[in-house]
Formats: structure tokens, sequence, C-alpha cells
């Protein structure tokens, strides 16, 4: 007989870990627009954010629990009872809920950052998982630098966690220091001496800074018996990064053979939710990257072109189309109509909350196709992009700009600031530099530019430019993004998009970091 199909649950951490990434902040609007993308990707388990971390952050978890209907929403909670209340309060909405608690387990951890004795520790641990049981019965416990762990002190917190109610148990290679030869069996080792173990599902959360993310959470899968992996979009995370979420779930689908584990994760939606996640966070993807690098399926060489054109196979172990690659297509232009561009919005699952919101948005295209002949998906995609952007405080208006060889370029922005116009112009040392001092001449924020990066959105020499500026002021490291066919207008409006960030985001919570020794 047939051996029942092991199912391998999908956590992924996009809008928790993944917005720790310096950089990476999110809007409470943004972190709902990737959840959803999230649910219509299939993701078993949306990790919504820490909701102790700020109102803000609170805020946004509730958004996320109120509006998901088919994936867990779950909240991060230190093993600290306020932490776990409110990640309890946050998450009230759903319909399927889980909190996750933590508290770190290694030597150096213990004694260095929390200053607790491993008693303190595992009673800090049981006291969150019997507080986190008022608020829902799905629980996970993660042993926080886990694999720089002592396995006898792990078997005991583990043990005692089940004990309490945790119904996972996740295993972190918190600074990606462990191998994939080793970290599977340390797992298993883990399972083999808990008595309890068989009462939870086991779970593996791997940071990149080796490289090995993606390798380690498979050596869990196969050699440690993880049944479900901790994974983000793009693999955004701390420092290096998580296990990327579209790596994994193509690993384990295209050798299923190997694996013969069922993944409910509909992979179309793999390379449109990369491109969503990149743009709100400005974090370009670089073209080799696995699976939605633009070059991913791009045959360079003759022999490879020669074999993919005589049979796909002898070169591709997958199909793009499987991953949600399609040839750009010219879709609409500047004689579609009203009822052309509202089709096509629901052909690309663009989420939209009103009719309003897609009148609006078909204002822009005219605009767009006004001064651009073509207009592709991503182009469409696009314009839902920006659709905040007038209601935002500081936006753009217009820009002039003159550049001449030999001569220094001139730009003057204008742009609206709290309901006033202002007009700044300045020279520069090219015509971003321009347009950047422009705005500077009327902003003075003192904020200082860390990246400034551009993107062709689409092919062609009339593609949208997709900017992103990164600027950092007392502390706080904030990503602007802006597009438009004229590349300048795009700098000036992610300039200005991250001005807003810096005026609007409040301080935060690292929950790693802010863990504070015990009172
Ligand atoms: O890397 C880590 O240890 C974490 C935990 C909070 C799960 O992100
Ligand atoms: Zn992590």
């Amino acid at each position: 007989m047939n051996k029942v199909r092991d199912k391998l649950i999908i956590f992924d951490t996009t809008l928790r870990d993944g917005e720790q990434s310096p950089g990476a902040g999110m809007s409470a609007s943004d972190k709902l627009r990737i959840a959803k993308k999230l649910e219509f990707l299939g993701v078993d388990v949306i990790e919504a954010g820490f909701a102790a971390a700020s109102p803000g952050d609170f805020e946004a978890v509730c958004a996320i629990a109120k509006s998901i209907r088919n994936s867990t929403v779950c909240s991060l909670a230190r093993a600290k009872v306020e932490d776990v209340r409110k990640a309890g309060e946050a998450i009230a909405a759903a319909p399927r809920r889980r909190i996750h608690t933590f508290i770190a387990t290694s030597t150096l951890h213990m004694e260095k950052k929390l200053q607790m004795t491993p008693e303190q520790v595992i009673a800090r641990a049981v006291e969150a998982i019997r507080v986190a049981k008022e608020y829902t019965d799905d629980i996970e416990f993660s042993c926080e630098d886990a694999s720089r762990s002592a396995p006898e002190f792990l078997y005991r917190i583990i043990e005692a966690a089940i004990r309490e109610g945790a119904t996972t148990i996740n295993i972190p290679d918190t600074v990606g220091y462990a191998l994939p030869s080793q970290f599977g069996h340390f797992i298993k080792d883990l399972r083999e001496h808990v008595y309890n173990a068989d009462q939870a599902v086991w779970s593996v959360h791997c940071h990149n800074d080796l490289g090995l993310a993606l390798a380690n959470s498979l050596s869990g899968v196969i050699h440690g018996g993880a049944r479900q992996v901790e994974c983000s979009i793009n693999g955004l995370g701390e420092r290096a990064g998580n296990c990327a979420l579209e790596e994994l779930v193509m690993a384990v689908k295209t050798r299923n053979d190997y694996f013969n584990l069922g993944v409910d994760i509909n992979t179309q939606q793999l390379v449109p939710a990369s491109k969503l996640v990149s743009s709100i966070t400005g974090f370009p993807i670089q073209p080799n990257k696995a699976i939605v690098g633009a070059n991913a399926f791009a045959h360079a060489s003759g022999i490879h072109q020669d074999g993919v054109l005589k049979s796909k196979e002898t070169y591709e172990i997958m199909t793009p189309e499987s991953v949600g690659w399609k040839s750009n297509r010219m879709v609409l232009g500047k004689l579609s109509g009203r009822s052309a561009f509202r089709q096509r919005v629901r052909e690309l699952a663009i989420p939209t909350k009103s009719e309003t919101e897609i009148d609006e948005a078909f204002a822009r295209f005219k605009d767009l196709a006004d001064r651009k002949s073509e207009i592709f998906d991503e182009d469409i995609q696009s314009l839902f992009d920006t659709r905040n952007v007038v209601q935002q405080a500081i936006h753009f208006v217009s820009l002039k700009q003159s550049s001449e060889t030999g001569q220094r370029p001139q730009a003057e922005v204008v742009y609206m600031d709290h309901g006033e116009e202002r007009v700044g112009r300045a020279d520069g040392n090219g015509p971003v530099d321009a347009t950047f001092r422009a705005i500077e001449s009327c902003a003075k924020s003192g904020a200082e530019l860390l990246l400034f990066s551009i993107n062709a959105l689409t092919s062609g020499a009339e593609s949208q430019g997709e900017v992103t500026v990164r600027l950092t002021l007392g502390g706080r490291v904030v990503n602007g993004n802006g597009s438009d066919p004229d590349i300048l207008a795009a700098s000036a409006k992610a300039y200005l998009d991250a001005l807003n960030k810096l005026t609007n985001q409040a301080e935060r919570t690292n929950p790693q970091f802010g863990q504070e020794p015990t009172p």
C-alpha cells in the first residue's frame, strides 16, 4: 500500500523577518497587499509581523488578521507576557491564528544577551505558552540560536514547551552557522531524545549567512523529519536573509520523486509575488537569482539554445510558465477602453477595493498611454503600486531639467508638502544629483542618500524606469520607490516617497535585539 503523502507546511515570514532587513520597512497597506498575495499563492501560515514592536505594527497585524481567510495568520512574540497578549489581541479576528513565541537557548545568548539562567529561560518559555493558550490552540515555540545551543538543554526546554501546549517546535539557524550535512541530523537527534516529540510539528528556520539557507532547510526536511519550513519571498530577511520561498517550493515540487511531499502552492504566482515584494521594498532581484531572476530561464550559449529549441527538457528542469513567467505582452494601448482595462486588472489578480480605485488607475493608465505606446502587464501593476502616491503628504507634481555636455545639469522640481506647493531649483554633478538637490533645497531633511538604483520595468527603450532611493536619518533607514517613463521624474518620485516614510515611520523594537534581561 502507498504511504500517505506528508504535507510540507509553508510558513512565510516576509512580513516579519523580511521586514527586519534594513530599509525593508513597509507601510500597513503595503503589508496587507503582500499578505493578500501570499494568501493567493497558497501559503499555509503568514507571519504577519511582531505585534509588540510598535502601535503601527500592531495595527498592521490586526488588519491582516481581519482580511485573510485561507491562511493561518501568525504574530511573533518574545517570551514575555505583554508581548504574547499583544500578539493574541492582534490576531483575534483571523479564523485561523497562531502565536509564535521564542527565546534564545544558546549559552552565549542566555548569558550575554538575556543574562538569565537556563532555568529562568525554561520558566519564561513555559509562561509564554501558558498565556498564549488563552488566545489560540495553535502555538509555535522557537529556540533562538538553536543550532549553537547544547542539545541536552534543547531536549529539556522543548519537552517543557510541548507539555505546556506548543504545537509546532521551530529550530532556527539564527546566524546561518549550520551545515547541510549536520543540521538535519541535529534535528533528528532532538526528535529522538524529546519524549513527546511526536505531539508537535517540527519546523526549520534557516538564515543565509553562508549561502546555505535552502540546503540547510532541505536537510532539516530530509534527515530531520521537519514538516514546516520558514521562508520568505526573494529570501528577504535579517542580514543575508532567510531561505527563499520560491526556491524551496520549486525544489520540493521539481524533485518530488525524491521528497514525496505535498506542497499546496500555486507556483504560477511565484514571479508575481516576487515582483510585488521587490517593488514594495525596493530590493531589486539579481538577474541570476534562481526561479525569479530575469535570467533564470534565459539561454545565452548557442549549444543550449539549440538544445532548447529541439527539446525544452534538454536544459530546462521546469518551465518558465510554471513559476509565472509570461512573455512581455502588449496588453493594452492608447485606444483601450475602461472595460478592457478592468478585465486585465482582474486577470492579473491585482487586489482592488472599489470601482473608484479602478477608475483612478484607469485615469493614470490613459496618462501613461499618452506617453508610452505599449502598455505591458508590469506597467498596469505599477499603476496600482503608485495608487496612494497622490494621497501622500509629500508628493511629486512636475520636473524641469536641462543637461548638456560640458555644462552642469539644472533641475527644477515642483512638489506638494502637506498641501503647500514647493518649488526647488539646483544644479548638480549629474541630472539625478541636480534633481535630489532641488528637492533638498526646499525640504532640508538632512537625510543621507545610501542607495540609488534604477531598473527597466519592461523591455525596450520606452520602458518605465523603476527607481529605488534609500535614505537614512537619525538611525532610521527607509526606501522610496517611483516609476515613470522619464527616469528623472521616477527618481524625484522615489526621493519624495522616501521623505514621506522618514517623517511617518515610528520607532520600533527589533524582536531579537530588544529582548531585555529578566527584571
Ligand atoms: O532567526 C531567528 O531565530 C528568528 C526567530 C525569532 C524565529 O527569526
Ligand atoms: Zn530569523
